[in-house]
């Protein structure tokens, strides 16, 4: 790790990534005291709460820069954020009301956490809130309007119809904390200085340097015909783009970058990550169509390093 790569320009470096406390620290080492690590804010479909010992044990022993193009409810992101030091940090996803979310926390945690203390927890609130068209909000109220229905609607999903509206039900809770505040400013905190991005996985190839990490979490090979759940984002994510996928994994392996991807275990993932290390791991599975769908299911981490 030299000077000059830590001094890199770029968007990305301008903070000091990924837990704010500890910039004292070299980039991809251990902080052995975690200090107030947040917890997702989102629930988010395909999270990897269950699935975090096994990437954690499997990350890398040292990398400079941090990216997790396929963010999400950012599990892995939240879990390393105070406990590894990492310089400069990308997060990204192809969702933009999830983006939405991340940017605002990072620029203006105090307005998303204003907005959603006058939200509350009500049928007839929840419907009017999923009707309003998030073109004409701010970056705060874009943010907390996510945040809230993610809260109060059925299972705490993420789904569009085709015209990209949020098309959820109202969900059934038991006093539902809509505003965790301490946890909201925790995010917040692990957000300073972290490039964040609407845009396509690919675009990981132009930020990736040797010597940093990426971590792939895209929308899983189908395990059955029936088990499509693609609905994160109305374009879907098809075989062509997993094979899109593991050729920008290949040209990260030749470049130095070490990269890390989770998958379902399925022929056309053994077959795509055939020549890197696949370690299958078992892991319960939250969202499911299928009552009967919801044990553990097989699934695989492959590795370029
Ligand atoms: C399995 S989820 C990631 C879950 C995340 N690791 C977590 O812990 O919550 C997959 C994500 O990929 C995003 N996505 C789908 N297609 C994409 C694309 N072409 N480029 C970037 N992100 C995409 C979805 O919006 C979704 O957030």
């Amino acid at each position: 790790m030299t000077a000059d790569r830590r001094q890199r320009e770029g968007p990305g470096s301008r903070g000091q990534g990924l837990g704010e406390e500890h910039s004292s620290l070299e980039p991809g080492t251990w902080n052995l005291a975690p200090t107030a690590r947040p917890r997702p804010v989102l629930k988010w479909a395909g999270g990897k709460g269950r699935l975090l010992p096994e990437l954690l044990a499997r990350l890398p022993e040292g990398f400079a820069g941090y990216h997790e193009p396929f963010i999400g409810g950012g599990a892995l992101f939240f879990a390393l954020a105070g406990r590894v030091v990492s310089h400069p940090v990308y997060l990204s996803d192809a969702n933009p009301a999830l983006i939405d979310v991340y940017r605002a926390l990072r620029d203006d945690a105090d307005g998303v956490i204003a907005v959603l203390q006058r939200h509350r927890y009500d049928r007839d609130h929840f419907y009017r809130v999923r009707a309003q068209r998030p073109e004409e909000l701010s970056l705060p109220e874009r943010a907390a309007r996510v945040i809230y229905l993610n809260k109060t609607c059925y299972n705490g999903l993420y789904r569009e119809n085709r015209a990209g509206q949020f098309n959820v039900p109202f969900g059934r809770y038991k006093n539902p904390t809509i505003c965790d505040e301490p946890n909201l400013r925790a995010a917040s905190a692990v957000l300073q200085g972290v490039d964040i991005a609407c845009r396509p996985f690919s675009t990981v190839l132009d930020a990736a340097q040797p010597g940093d990490f990426v971590y792939f979490d895209p929308p899983y090979v189908p395990a059955s015909a029936t088990a499509n759940f693609t609905a994160y984002h109305r374009h879907g994510f098809g075989p062509d783009d997993q094979r899109r996928l593991r050729d920008v994994f290949a040209a990260l392996a030749a470049r130095g970058v070490r990269a890390m991807l989770s998958n379902s275990d399925t022929p056309l993932v053994r077959e795509l990550y055939a020549g890197f290390r696949v370690e299958q791991v078992l892991a319960a599975r939250a969202v499911n169509s299928k009552a009967n769908g919801r044990g553990k299911v097989a699934e695989v981490l492959a590795l370029n390093y």
